[in-house]
């Protein structure tokens, strides 16, 4: 069917503004602005094209939630020719991009282009470390040029829009979507949010090498319940506006794009009903000018919350609170017409939505080339390049995390060392993709195992000890942690005993975490910790290394261990990134976004707790104080941890006060190591008493330094009125004049400390 060119000269009669007669949504003149494009389409679409562009489909062959009906696919073909289909997520390849674009393009009464989702997370085909990894680099440029590889990857492959980033902070490691965020800190979250919408974004969206961001999930999703997934949220004024919103209202002043919201409810109101969310708050106070789409079916999933009573008060709930597209509820599709006819949701609010849609479109340049993104040559040429892969090992090297290194065990030697390479992880090449890597291939990921072969002449043997866990790993649904089987133990404890050094590769599986991965335990899973014990026995010279894409409790093996390094799942470059560490190649850098608890019965543990009435305290004499009977409070490595191969001194903390309530504080740091290392110096601050209590420490600002052997740098922070002031409980951001403490150092437990008065 070829498209029909109608309606054209209604339009140059009603605003006399468009150039020919046969002007359409593709070819409106361009001495329009895109607002006048955008009413010129609006004001020739009928209702049902209008709930068409609201309307989300995922593709017929992958999922990222619930599988759909069966029968939907014909269902999906024809509203697709019918024009009633604004998005697809879950569709990819230049291919498939092409095919579906061609029905809207050219099958549809009015040719409006889709836009095309899909959860581009870290990396396409190409993986980068998983989000809570990279945000341990605190390196924004590093994160910023993944992000941007990522988009430069997804946008040869067919994609515009990616569900990226997540910036809900959370403080519980038993939620499985901890390996998708930023972590724990609401400042740092921050700096990171606008890294990568400034990744994916760019400058100019209408580059085809730049994609849509869209920041998720809004609002509270990282602080459920019981770190159970999808569980209920509840939270107060001050936990809201101080700590979860700030990262979504950097990416709004950052030019993101658009919105998901979540599918918890916060305060007994779904987030996808939440009026106060997306009008009072998102677009009213914030003015953000981009579109919401829901989460997999959370309009739906409004009925079980027991908000709505069937699928059309679902959409009118929905559609009233401001979700302006609807991913896989079939909601709008089916009942929002009918609704406006009945005046239960306002025919404005219908505009208002379509308009945001439409004008995305427009300045992603869809209209100008529907096929922009759809270039087999161009997807052949970018996807796995060597400057992708380049950056995504850049960004691997800097995400890991030296958690421990006694008496110097690492970095290993190059030559003359006998090494054991012991578990399963240590020679898997999935696992280190993580979680959200769907588009990657299996098995593409440089080992651990092949890493280190690669890299010197050392004798290395390999064993892999246990597995991690039993069960497919293909989208890994089925993947448990109940594996017994030790019956691979005794040819490990043999290699062990051989070995110079033992460097054990253990942890979670990378789809032991992510999106429905929780967990009630945070140690090691399976019978790795038992493995681990056993080659202690025969060997105590190990090296652990940590994959897991959460924080882990392994207080055995911090008293233990000599050396341990956090290493995450860190994406297609794994091995060679862990090798480069472990050989000394790259001196870590990296520093823990989330507090490591010693017992998973802490959590939620976070540096920037309360005092409390009865604070905090070790001490085992004093009884009615607050604490736990049975472990310390602290934490086995706290927020802003991580080690170098050198060692770095801070002396002469300064703090001069500056005009407008800024403050500026500066500090000496050396290496007083005999290798170049890089540092992440951290400045934090305690306002002392305030009409809200503030916390015993927030980060507010941080620089990094690299340092060769005994040089020093003056290193400068500022604290301007932004991170001086915080929102009182009637959501008034307040700058509160009394005493404050300032902090600095190479941790959230750094000693060195100055005080301030405003
Ligand atoms: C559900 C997840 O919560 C969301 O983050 C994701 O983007 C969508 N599914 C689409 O896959």
């Amino acid at each position: 069917m070829k498209k029909v060119i109608i309606y054209s000269i209604p339009i140059v009669m009603a605003i006399g503004i468009l150039s020919c007669k046969n002007s359409t949504p593709n070819n409106f003149s361009n001495s329009l602005n895109i607002d006048q494009k955008v009413d010129s389409l609006l004001s020739i679409m009928t209702l049902e094209e209008k709930i068409g562009q609201m309307n989300q489909y995922n593709g017929f062959w992958d999922v990222t939630g619930p599988t759909p009906k069966d029968g939907d696919a014909a269902k999906k073909y024809e509203h697709l020719r019918k024009g009633y289909v604004g998005s697809m997520l879950n569709v990819t390849g230049v291919k498939d991009v092409r095919a579906v674009q061609k029905i809207a393009v050219e099958e549809t009464r009015l040719g409006i282009p889709l836009i095309i989702g899909f959860d581009v997370i870290h990396g396409y085909k190409t993986i980068s470390p998983i989000p809570l990894a990279e945000a341990a680099s605190w390196d924004l440029d590093a994160i910023k040029k993944s992000s941007e590889i990522a988009a430069l990857e997804s946008s040869a492959a067919g994609i515009n829009w990616t569900f990226a980033p997540m910036v809900d902070i959370s403080r519980d490691a038993r939620w499985g979507r901890v390996m998708e965020g930023a972590g724990e800190d609401t400042y740092l979250g921050s700096k990171i949010a606008v890294a990568r919408v400034q990744g994916f974004q760019g400058s100019n969206l209408a580059d085809k090498a730049t994609i849509v961001a869209c920041a998720k999930h809004f609002a509270g999703y990282g602080f459920s319940e019981s770190g159970r997934d999808y569980n209920t949220v509840d939270v107060g004024t001050s936990t809201l506006n101080n700590i979860i919103f700030p990262p979504f209202k950097a990416t709004v002043d950052a030019g993101v794009k658009t919105f998901m919201n979540s599918f918890n409810e916060l305060n007994g109101v779904p987030a996808t009903g939440n009026a106060f969310l997306q009008r009072e708050v998102l677009k009213d106070k914030w003015n953000f000018d981009g579109f919401v789409v829901s989460d997999w079916g959370s309009i739906k999933e409004m009925i079980a919350h027991g908000y709505a009573k069937d699928l059309n008060a679902a959409a009118e709930l929905a559609a009233n609170a401001g979700s302006d597209m609807d991913m896989e509820s079939y909601a709008y599709v089916e009942e929002l017409s009918k609704l406006v006819k009945e005046n239960k949701v306002s025919a404005n609010f219908i505009d208002d939505a379509v308009k945001r849609i439409l004008k995305v479109k427009y300045e992603l340049g869809l209209f100008d080339d529907p096929y922009k993104y759809c270039n087999e040559e161009r997807e052949k040429e970018v996807t796995g390049s060597k400057a992708i892969n380049d950056a995504v090992l850049d960004v691997a090297k800097k995400s890991i995390v030296l958690l421990k290194n006694e008496n110097n065990l690492l970095p290993l030697k190059k030559n003359g060392q006998k090494i054991a390479l012991i578990g399963a992880l240590a020679a898997d090449k999935t696992s280190p993709l993580g979680s959200w890597r769907i588009a990657a291939e299996d098995s593409t990921a440089v080992s651990v195992l092949e890493g280190m072969k690669n890299y010197t002449n050392n004798t290395l043997t390999y064993a892999k000890g246990a597995d991690v866990a039993v069960g497919k790993t293909e989208f890994a649904f089925e993947l448990k942690i109940n594996t017994t089987d030790k019956s691979e133990f005794s040819k490990a404890i043999n290699t062990a005993k051989n070995a110079d050094v033992v460097v054990m590769v253990l942890g979670e599986h990378g789809y032991q975490s992510g999106e429905a991965r929780s967990r009630t335990s945070l140690d090691l899973p399976g019978v790795q910790q038992e493995l681990l014990e056993a080659v202690y026995a025969v060997n105590k010279n190990i090296v652990l290394v940590l994959n897991n894409g959460r924080p882990l409790a392994i207080t055995w093996a911090d008293e233990h261990i000599p050396a341990i390094v956090e290493a995450w799942h860190l994406g297609t470059q794994t091995g060679n990134a862990v090798a480069q560490v472990l050989y000394g190649d790259y001196n870590p850098s990296g520093k823990l976004p989330m507090t490591f608890p010693r017992n998973v019965g802490q959590v939620p543990i976070y540096y920037n707790y309360k005092n409390t009435g009865r604070p905090s305290t070790d001490n085992p004499d004093i009884v009615f104080w607050s604490h736990y009977i049975d472990e310390s409070n602290k934490p086995l490595y706290p927020f802003g941890h991580g080690l170098s191969y050198t060692k770095f001194k801070y002396r002469n903390l300064k703090v001069v006060k500056l005009p407008n309530n800024e403050v500026e504080v500066s500090v000496e740091v050396t290496n007083i190591g005999s290798v170049t290392g890089k540092e992440v110096v951290q400045l934090y601050i305690r306002d002392l008493f305030a009409s809200v209590t503030r916390p015993v420490k927030e980060l507010k600002g941080f620089k990094m330094v690299e340092l060769e052997p005994n040089t020093t740098k003056n290193i400068t922070l500022k604290l301007t009125s932004k991170e001086l002031g915080f929102f009182n409980n009637k959501g008034e951001f307040v700058i509160e004049p009394g005493d404050f403490k300032v902090f600095v150092g190479g941790s959230s437990y750094t000693s060195l400390e100055a005080d301030f008065t405003l």
